[in-house]
C-alpha cells in the first residue's frame, strides 16, 4: 500500500546528512565532552561547533546558546528559570508572566504551575485565526511583569504571531520576551535581535535532527536560575553529560535548515497551496488558522458533521499519516485547547484535520491525498445523523 507521511509538524526523519555526522560520535569519538583527554577533546569540539551552527540560524552570539533535551525542556529552563530568579515577585498584584492560550503544552502546563505556586500568569485570549490581542498584552503589563512568554507559530493551526510587535512592546516596558520557536525554526528566518527576543527555544526532531535533543538561546546578561543541579554544564543552568551524537545532529540540521530555508518554504508553500485549494473545494470544509500569516508546511481543516478521529483512522487506513489535535495531545479525545481557543465549539473543533509537509513531500502525495479526502469525508457524512441532506 501506498505510505504517505503528512505528520512533519509531529516529528521529521533524520536527513541523512546529519545521520552520517552522528554515527561516528557513537562508537568512535565517544569521550565524554567535559575530560581533558584527547577523546574529550574530540567531543568538545564538536559540541561547540554544533553550538555555533544553532546559533546562527537565529543570528545569535554562540555562547548564547545552551543545549536542552529538546523543546519542552528549553520551555521549561526559559520560562522557569526566570520566574525562580523573580521569586521576590511572588504574590504580586500585577501579572508576572504573560503567555496566549493556544501555547503548546510545555508553556502552557509551565504557567499554570507557576500561577499555582503563587506567581500570577496571564492568559492572553487570541482572535479566531490565533493572533494575539497586542492591545490587551500591552494593558496587562505591570511593574510586577517579568516574562512574556508568546509562541512564534502555532503547531497545530500554523498560525505566524507578530513576533516583531510583541518583542517592541516587551522592550518599551522592558519586560523578558520568550518565545517557542520549535515549528518555525528552518520555515521562517529568525533575527533575535531585529525582533528583540530575548530567549528562544529550539528542538531539534522537528528539523530532521534526532529526537530528545533541542537549544535554547539566553540574551548575554540573563541570568536563569539552575534548573538541572548537577556537575555545571550550559552555565550551571542545565547540567548532565554532552549527549554529543545528538548535539553533533541538531547543529548538522541548523545548518541545513538555514541553507535550505528559502527552497524549502517555496517548495512547502506550493504544496501547501494545493492541498488547501483542492481540500477546501469540499462542501462545508474550513481551513483552520490565518489564511495568509501561517507556516508553508501547515493546512489544517475542519468539516461540518465529521469526527476528526475517524477521518484520521480511515486516512491511516488509506497509508495517510495526518493528525488531529497537537501531536503530543491526539490521543486524548477532548477537543483541542488550540481549536477551543480560536472559538470554535466542540463539535467543530472535534471535526478537524491536520496536514503537515515536509521536505521531501511531492506534488504526487499531495495529489494521492486530495484524491483520497473527499471519499472518506463523504462515507462519514453518509453514517452522520448531524449530516442530514
Ligand atoms: C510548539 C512546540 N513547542 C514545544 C514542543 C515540544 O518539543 P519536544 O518534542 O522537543 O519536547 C513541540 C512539539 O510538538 C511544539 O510543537
Amino acid at each position: 500500500m501506498k505510505k504517505v507521511y503528512m505528520d512533519y509538524a509531529a516529528s521529521t526523519p533524520v536527513d541523512k546528512e546529519v545521520l552520517d555526522e552522528m554515527l561516528p560520535f557513537f562508537d568512535k569519538y565517544y569521550g565524554n565532552a567535559s575530560s581533558i583527554h584527547s577523546f574529550g577533546v574530540d567531543a568538545f569540539n564538536a559540541v561547540e561547533e554544533a553550538r555555533e551552527r544553532v546559533a546562527k540560524i537565529i543570528g545569535a552570539k554562540n555562547d548564547e546558546i545552551i543545549f536542552t533535551a529538546g523543546g519542552t525542556e528549553s520551555d521549561n529552563i526559559a520560562i522557569k528559570g526566570v520566574a525562580f530568579k523573580n521569586r521576590e515577585k511572588k504574590g504580586s498584584k500585577g501579572y508576572n508572566i504573560i503567555t496566549c492560550s493556544i501555547e503548546h503544552p510545555a508553556v502552557l502546563v509551565t504557567c499554570k504551575y507557576l500561577d499555582n505556586i503563587g506567581y500570577k500568569a496571564k492568559f492572553l485570549p487570541v482572535d479566531r485565526y490565533g493572533i494575539v490581542n497586542l492591545d490587551e498584552l500591552e494593558k496587562s503589563i505591570s511593574k510586577d511583569t517579568f516574562l512574556i512568554t508568546i509562541m512564534f507559530a502555532n503547531n497545530e493551526i500554523g498560525t505566524i504571531e507578530p513576533i516583531q510587535e510583541i518583542g517592541k512592546i516587551a522592550k518599551k516596558h522592558n519586560v523578558l520576551f520568550h518565545t517557542d520557536a520549535v515549528q518555525a525554526i528552518g520555515k521562517v528566518p529568525i533575527d533575535i535581535n531585529n525582533l528583540n527576543i530575548d530567549l528562544l527555544s529550539i528542538s531539534s526532531h522537528k528539523i530532521y535532527g534526532p529526537k530528545g535533543v533541542g537549544a535554547l538561546y539566553i540574551r548575554k546578561g540573563i541570568k536563569l536560575e539552575t534548573i538541572a543541579h548537577g556537575g555545571g554544564h550550559e552555565k550551571g543552568i542545565r547540567s548532565g553529560t554532552y549527549n554529543t551524537p545528538g548535539i553533533v545532529g541538531l547543529g548538522k540540521a541548523c545548518e541545513l535548515g538555514f541553507k535550505r530555508m528559502d527552497n524549502d518554504v517555496l517548495q512547502m508553500t506550493k504544496l501547501r497551496d494545493i492541498l488547501i485549494k483542492k481540500v477546501l473545494e469540499i462542501e462545508e470544509s474550513y481551513l483552520n488558522g490565518h489564511p495568509t500569516q501561517r507556516l508553508a508546511n501547515n493546512a489544517h481543516f475542519r468539516f461540518t458533521a465529521i469526527e476528526g478521529e475517524s477521518l484520521n483512522m480511515l486516512l491511516n487506513d488509506a497509508g495517510i499519516a495526518s493528525a488531529t489535535g497537537s501531536a503530543c495531545s491526539s490521543k486524548k479525545l477532548q477537543a483541542s485547547h488550540v481549536l477551543t481557543g480560536i472559538g470554535l465549539i466542540q463539535e467543530l473543533a472535534h471535526g478537524s484535520l491536520r496536514l503537515s509537509l515536509g521536505r521531501k513531500s511531492t506534488k504526487e502525495e499531495v495529489e494521492y491525498v486530495c484524491n483520497t479526502i473527499p471519499g472518506i469525508v463523504k462515507k462519514l457524512r453518509d453514517m452522520s445523523p448531524l449530516w442530514n441532506r
